[in-house]
């Protein structure tokens, strides 16, 4: 049996968990810190850094209690070591290390776009089904990333190749920079989900999102500028300074039915037309990555979507709709293990606990760390 304490700070979020034989979760603690970069619509590094330092050892000390083990009983660490943001995942490394140095206790580092995959098999194996088959097209889409991945397995060993990425922004942050754009909260992927019930998707279309080059890849800086286009057209700038001074006035953050309050039904229809042209985006392309391994004589067993955005309801629906098309099987994690978690972390050390592939001292943080 092997316990595997996790720790992941490559973002805006502090979190560890406990995960056992990359299967049972027995403590998934996150801290967010989106209240402390909400005042500034987006992720400040040097705040998000002394946050977790802040946040690190009551967090590790809540998992460890909650998983009721003390340090000693854990069989190794893992810690996210990139990518993310360099000062970020230090206080991770750093207190990783020190943990295993002071416990005597194995170091593993993990790759975070490896653990949001791995989120995929932690989801089936504690709901008791097997794991999917393999190879799989999987879909990471957060804030960071938008990346399409063949996974197969050898052995105990993942294996990864990259079939096409985004060239500039992240599905997560289109959704983010809209949302500040119209004067709504941060994060925005959560409320845009929510609010986009409540227009009519058909009423501002956006064209398809073209590109030169591989099909595969991904790009959402247009279709930002596209909805301050629209925001123009519609003339919405007044409604939007309105909102930003309503919500300045209030004593709390708004709940998603006061910010319904406080957009007109051309800003709700403008945002479900927004969230159908990337969920469309995002299906279509990861349909073609499908028929690209198929026609290289190499078809997918499996289709994965994992990353914060694959929290969107949407997302969820329609690319279930079209693996089911196919007769591919879908897989994604509950929503809580979609975005920024430790137990991810932890259940992707796990084969590298089984093969003893241990980190050194020498770990460090890389920003730009890629995934093979
Ligand atoms: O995976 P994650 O927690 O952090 C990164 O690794 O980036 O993803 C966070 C991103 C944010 O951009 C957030 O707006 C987006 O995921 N997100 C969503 C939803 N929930 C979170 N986007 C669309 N719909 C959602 N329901
Ligand atoms: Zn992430």
């Amino acid at each position: 049996m092997a316990r595997i304490l996790g720790i992941e700070t490559s973002c805006d979020e502090t979190a560890a968990a406990v995960i056992e034989d990359g299967r049972t979760i027995l403590s998934n603690v996150v801290l967010s810190q989106i209240p402390v970069h909400r005042l500034y619509g987006g992720v400040v590094p040097e705040l998000a850094s002394r946050e977790h330092l802040r946040g690190i050892v009551p967090v590790v000390r809540q998992a460890l209690e909650q998983a009721q083990l003390a340090l000693v009983q854990v069989d190794a660490v893992a810690v996210t070591h990139g990518p993310g943001l360099a000062g970020a995942l230090l206080v991770g490394i750093t207190y990783a290390k020190a943990l295993t140095g002071a416990a005597g206790k194995p170091l593993i580092g993990v790759n975070h776009l490896e653990g949001h995959l791995h989120a995929v098999l932690l989801e089936e194996r504690r709901q008791g089904r097997s794991d999917p088959a393999l190879p799989a097209i999987a879909l990471v889409v957060s804030g960071g990333h938008t990346q399409l991945y063949r996974v197969e397995r050898s052995g105990e060993q993942y294996r990864y190749r990259t079939l096409g990425q985004t060239r500039d922004d992240a599905a997560g942050e289109a959704y983010d920079k809209v949302a500040k754009l119209l004067g709504l909260g941060y994060p925005g992927g959560p409320l845009l989900d929510k609010l986009s019930a409540h227009g009519t998707a058909e009423a501002a279309r956006f064209g398809r999102i073209r590109l030169k080059g591989n099909p595969l890849d991904f790009s959402f800086s247009g279709i930002k500028t596209a909805v301050l286009r629209q925001v123009q057209t519609l003339g919405l700038e007044a409604e939007i300074a309105a909102r930003r001074q309503a919500v300045a006035k209030l004593d709390h953050p708004p709940s998603a039915d006061e910010w319904r309050a406080l957009c007109s039904p051309a800003t709700l229809d403008l945002i479900a037309s927004f969230q159908a042209a990337v969920v469309t985006d995002l299906v279509e392309r990861t349909m073609a990555a499908v028929d690209q391994v198929a026609e290289a004589g190499d078809p997918a067993a499996s289709l994965w979507l994992t990353g914060g955005v694959a929290a969107n309801r949407a997302l969820r629906e329609k690319l279930g709709e079209a693996g089911k098309g196919l007769g591919l099987p879908v897989s994604f994690p509950a929503p809580s293990l979609c975005t920024d978690n430790a137990a991810m972390i932890a259940a992707a050390a796990y084969p590298r606990w089984q093969r003893q592939e241990w980190a050194d001292a020498s770990l460090a943080a890389f920003a730009q760390l890629a995934l093979s």
